[in-house]
């Protein structure tokens, strides 16, 4: 059995100097410290050595879930948005990720917004961001995919992995569908599933395609378009790769149940839920924004209202639903999962816990540690 490094370790080691030298990095701007991290796990995931290392040091493993066809080793994921370009792709797995949500990608390469664009709310555990969906675009992914050898079904990421599809900022809200499709077609062969994000609050417009009209037009396009590239393929026996709906934690209910009336009928495999919100609830007070923070707000203030969503959705589809907003502690996981969640995903909370947090997540899921 692999001796990993006992958790209270990797934990102080974190705390005391991970996330201080992280905290400080460029005189404090979180996207240096985010792009520091994507460049140190990508090397780390470079080469088998550097992999071995990773899993020695951080490698856990919860209880195996069977979502959409698709097996995954343990109930956690990294969520959208982390690794946009998937430039760490071979790392994650071994830091005891499940899977990962490559994107959001977009059908053009993208600058996203000017910077500053993403705060951190250090006494609120939260982060605010207007990323705007940087990206090399899903031409780019696709090649970046296939150079690594990962293709649909082969795990060779250690891991399935999905990728987050979204609207190029430029492309009109008219013209959304091609856009998305464009991607899709270029991601289809290479990724386990797709999910299409139609909840960022941070590209104009694009919310609105969770209204009823538009997100049964776009899912249906998206399904319909797998269902034909899978028929073409030589991967054939896999069947259409599974299409997730990905949405926002500031919906009403009934728009809620719209959008899930909508998912079924129009052949989504699962719901995503939550991204990011507009609400700014649950600040500390050092932490009330200045009007220049505008954007989406993740971590800790979102707990409860992600979870309150989570339980609604599960409670209104039979759709598998992955459960994602303001997992800060192994207990938030437990409770989406109590409700009802058949995976969760987190960024925020590897801000703030690192990867300890994966390791309690996937102990409290039924302890197998990779042997
Ligand atoms: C995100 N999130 C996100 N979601 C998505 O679907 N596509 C994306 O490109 C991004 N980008 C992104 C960037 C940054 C800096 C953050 C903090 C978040 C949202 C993310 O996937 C997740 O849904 C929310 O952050 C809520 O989960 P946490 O962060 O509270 O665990």
């Amino acid at each position: 059995m692999a001796a990993h490094l006992p958790g209270a370790l990797v934990d102080a080691a974190y705390d005391a100097v991970g996330r201080p030298v992280l905290f400080r990095l460029g005189g404090g701007d979180p996207e240096v410290a985010h792009e520091t991290t994507l460049d140190w796990l990508a090397w780390w995931g470079r080469t088998p050595a550097r992999r071995a290392i990773l899993e020695l040091a951080f490698g856990s493993q919860g209880r195996p879930v069977d979502v959409a066809g698709i097996r995954f080793a343990g109930p956690v994921g990294l969520a959208a948005g982390m690794d946009k370009d998937a430039r760490a792709l071979m790392a994650w797995a071994r830091l005891g990720f499940s899977h990962v949500e490559f994107g959001t990608v977009t059908g053009r390469p993208q600058p996203g917004n000017p910077q500053p664009r993403m705060y951190r709310l250090k006494d609120s555990h939260g982060v605010i961001n207007r990323m705007g969906f940087n990206n090399a675009g899903s031409a780019a992914i696709a090649a970046r995919l296939e150079l690594a050898g990962i293709r649909r079904g082969n795990l060779a990421a250690g891991m399935p992995v999905g990728v987050s599809i979204g609207k190029t900022k430029v492309v009109p809200l008219a013209d959304a569908v091609e856009d998305y499709l464009s991607s899709l077609r270029r991601l289809v062969h290479l990724v386990d599933y797709l999910a299409v994000n139609v909840s960022s609050p941070n590209t104009p417009g694009l919310r609105s395609l969770q209204g009823a009209e538009e997100l049964s037009g776009l899912v249906r396009s998206l399904v319909a378009e797998a269902a034909v590239q899978a028929e073409e393929s030589a991967q054939s026996a896999l069947g259409p790769v599974p299409v997730f709906v990905k949405i926002a934690p500031d919906l009403e209910w009934s728009a809620i149940d719209e959008a899930l009336e909508v998912c079924e009928a129009a052949g989504a495999a699962g719901v995503i839920a939550t991204n990011t919100t507009l609400t700014r609830d649950g600040l500390a007070p050092q932490d009330r924004p200045t009007g220049a923070q505008a954007g989406g707000l993740s971590g800790a203030p979102l707990t409860a209202r992600a979870l309150d969503v989570v339980s609604y959705v599960t409670r209104h589809t039979s759709l598998p639903v992955i459960g994602v907003g303001g997992i800060m502690t192994a207990d938030d996981a437990r409770a989406m999962l109590q409700a009802g969640a058949a995976l969760v995903q987190l960024f925020t909370g590897f801000i703030y816990r690192g990867p300890g947090l994966v390791r309690d997540i996937n102990a409290l899921s039924g302890l197998t540690e990779r042997d």
